[in-house]
């Protein structure tokens, strides 16, 4: 371990951070958000392949050891890539931020291996957090609790609360045995942007913002963890993901989902991680809820006026749309479209957190029919924000 800590040390000149955290983890500074002034060229960007199904141990503890000495190592889960570090490290937190640009008020989850190391992340472990763990851990479920006072302030946001997961990608569990602590990983984009489904996106979204990259391919689920609140009275779903609605409610009974909840993207209150704008290719995205047909009335509107529009086709079965949607946007975003439309899919199972997504990438506009009023306020968002 020696070794490989004083080579990444030797790496290790830093960009100073945009804020400052004490020995502790307090942060004392900006909660804005900021972005990253220039790419930091002293990490290692090394990439490995990974067996998804049975992880090279040479290639985990290599990883685990990076980790350990405060290096920043994207990784595969089951929902999408994230870019993890040691959760007691503050300096490898606030690198987190600082590479994906995001701002100190949106918390990070923290993922372990066994529910045991849960218990040392929080204050408490209320009946339904042991029903839901038992029924879907490991797998892509959040749950929000009262924290353990030993959590970093930099990782929850200075909230009581904080996100704890054990993700069931091969290659996270063997990460997490191996390392045997938390590991703080948010989605590895861009703050806003389109998170990583598969390796070539970490690459594109953070090229040189991590020490490790490790490649096991596609995920499965393609969207992230669904987020359920247990810190409250009553169970709140703040982000609809893996784990369904539906299969919440028949472990719960109660639950609460405020669909279309928006959070301004300087306030950590009352749930973070509900900005507005997230999700986002670079091009504009709106939905489109109407008929079948207007898509099609749309686009060829907006190409009389010269604007060239673009259909973005969510496929009907909605494990396919789970997996593919992020690939999708990707995909669509890299055309020289001006615009993208999208009709959301049916709002129930997954079907819920893809169109959270779409409201999301779309920052919650909409097209309803191909009115002239309509077409010109298409028309307006496509010039003044296409890239
Ligand atoms: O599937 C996932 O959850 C992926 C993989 C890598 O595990 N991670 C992920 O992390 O999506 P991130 O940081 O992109 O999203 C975490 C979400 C954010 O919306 C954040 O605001 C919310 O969880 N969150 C974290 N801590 C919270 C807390 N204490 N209270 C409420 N929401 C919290
Ligand atoms: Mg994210």
């Amino acid at each position: 371990m020696a070794s490989i800590k004083s080579s990444w040390a030797s790496h290790a000149h830093r960009v100073a951070p945009a804020f400052a955290v004490s020995q502790n983890g307090q942060m004392s500074a900006r909660s804005e958000g900021f972005s990253n002034p220039s790419s930091d060229q002293s990490r290692l960007a090394e990439y490995r392949k990974v067996s998804a199904q049975s992880p090279q141990p040479d290639v985990i503890r290599y990883a685990a050891e990076l980790l350990d000495s405060g290096a920043l190592v994207a990784f595969p889960t089951e929902t999408v890539y994230g870019l993890g570090a040691r959760a007691s490290n503050p300096k490898a937190i606030s690198d987190v931020f600082l590479a994906k640009g995001r701002p100190l008020t949106d918390p990070l989850i923290l993922h372990v291996a066994r529910v045991e190391q849960v218990h040392e992340l929080v204050s408490e472990f209320p009946e339904d957090a042991v029903e839901l763990a038992a029924r879907f851990w490991p797998g892509p479920l959040t749950l929000v609790l009262p924290r353990h006072p030993d959590v970093l302030d930099l990782i929850t946001a200075s909230q009581p609360t904080v996100a704890v997961r054990i993700p069931s990608h091969p290659v996270a569990q063997a990460l997490l045995i191996e390392t045997g602590f938390a590991v703080a990983a948010p989605s590895a984009n861009r703050f806003g942007r389109i998170s990583p489904s598969s390796a070539g996106h970490v690459v594109s979204e953070l090229a040189g913002q991590y020490d490790l990259l490790l490649d096991g391919g596609p995920t499965t689920m393609g969207v992230e963890s669904t987020v359920v609140d247990l810190s409250g009275a009553v169970p709140k779903l703040l982000r609809p993901g893996g784990v369904t609605l539906e299969e919440l409610s028949a472990v719960l009974g109660q639950i609460t989902y405020v669909d279309r909840v928006v959070a301004a993207e300087t306030t950590n209150a009352p749930a973070p991680g509900l900005f507005l704008r997230h999700y986002s290719p670079r091009t504009p995205l709106l939905l489109v809820e109407g008929e079948e047909s207007l898509t099609q009335h749309l686009i060829q509107a907006l190409g009389d006026k010269g604007v060239t529009a673009r259909s973005v086709e969510i496929p009907h079965d909605q494990i396919e749309a789970a997996r593919n949607l992020y690939q999708l946007l990707r995909d669509a975003d890299a055309t020289d479209a001006k615009l993208l439309l999208v009709r959301p899919t049916q709002s129930a199972g997954i079907g819920r957190a893809v169109n959270d997504r779409l409201f999301r990438a779309a920052q919650g506009r909409s097209l309803k029919d191909c009115s002239e009023e309509s077409v010109r306020r298409a028309l307006a968002i496509a010039l003044a924000e296409s890239p």
